[in-house]
């Protein structure tokens, strides 16, 4: 897939993987890490986040102080507080107009696999989270190339009654061609 960008406004992936890549089993994640859930709000507060339809009804409403796109083929899709998009170069159109309302400098792709899977090509950072885990699920990130992407370190989540793994949070960008 391939379409023209409208601005350059960089798009970036929020991604929570699992060492194997499992991202979501049965419809939802397959963890519990709060302080995950912080680092992905802080990392996306006050900005357009598009998202497939089943992320958003796993999520199951709109995220408060972000422009929610949700991607469908489903013509008759709609839900309080979300704009619906077609395809994703339609969603990636509308994020774009948003940014631009909003004078902010980034759109996110917040998942699932299939809309991951799609973006991956057009991104130019990745929030990534790395549980520290072989965990079973159905749905996965793609493989990423390690000489595409440079690292630079965020943190660490400690597992506790509040984190069910030990994680690593890191923004990945992606090297100059
Ligand atoms: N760990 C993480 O960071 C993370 C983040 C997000 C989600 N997840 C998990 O990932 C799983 C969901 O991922 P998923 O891959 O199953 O689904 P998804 O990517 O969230 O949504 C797939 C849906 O998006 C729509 N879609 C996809 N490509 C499209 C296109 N080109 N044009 C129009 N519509 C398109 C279709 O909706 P319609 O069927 O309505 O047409 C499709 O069924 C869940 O388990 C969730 O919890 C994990």
């Amino acid at each position: 897939m391939d379409f023209d960008r409208q601005t350059n406004i960089p798009l970036a992936l929020v991604v929570a993987m699992s060492n194997n890549n499992v991202i979501g089993r049965g419809g939802d994640m397959p963890w519990h890490m709060s302080d995950d859930l912080k680092w992905f709000k802080k990392n996306t507060i006050g900005k357009p986040i598009v998202m497939g339809r089943k992320t958003f009804q796993s999520i199951g409403r709109a995220l408060p102080d972000r422009d929610n796109i949700v991607v469908t083929r489903q013509s008759d899709f709609c839900h309080q507080g979300v704009t619906v998009a077609s395809d994703l170069e339609d969603a990636i159109a509308i994020a774009e107009a948003f940014a631009l309302h909003r004078k902010v400098q980034e759109i996110c792709i917040i998942g699932g696999g299939e809309i991951y899977k799609q973006a991956l090509p057009f991104a130019s950072r990745i929030y990534l989270t790395e549980i520290d885990a072989t965990i079973e699920g159905d749905v996965f990130f793609p493989t990423l190339n390690g000489n595409e992407w440079q690292r630079e370190a965020k943190g660490i989540i400690s597992k506790n009654n509040k984190n069910d793994y030990n994680a690593r949070l890191s923004i990945l960008t992606r090297k100059a061609d």
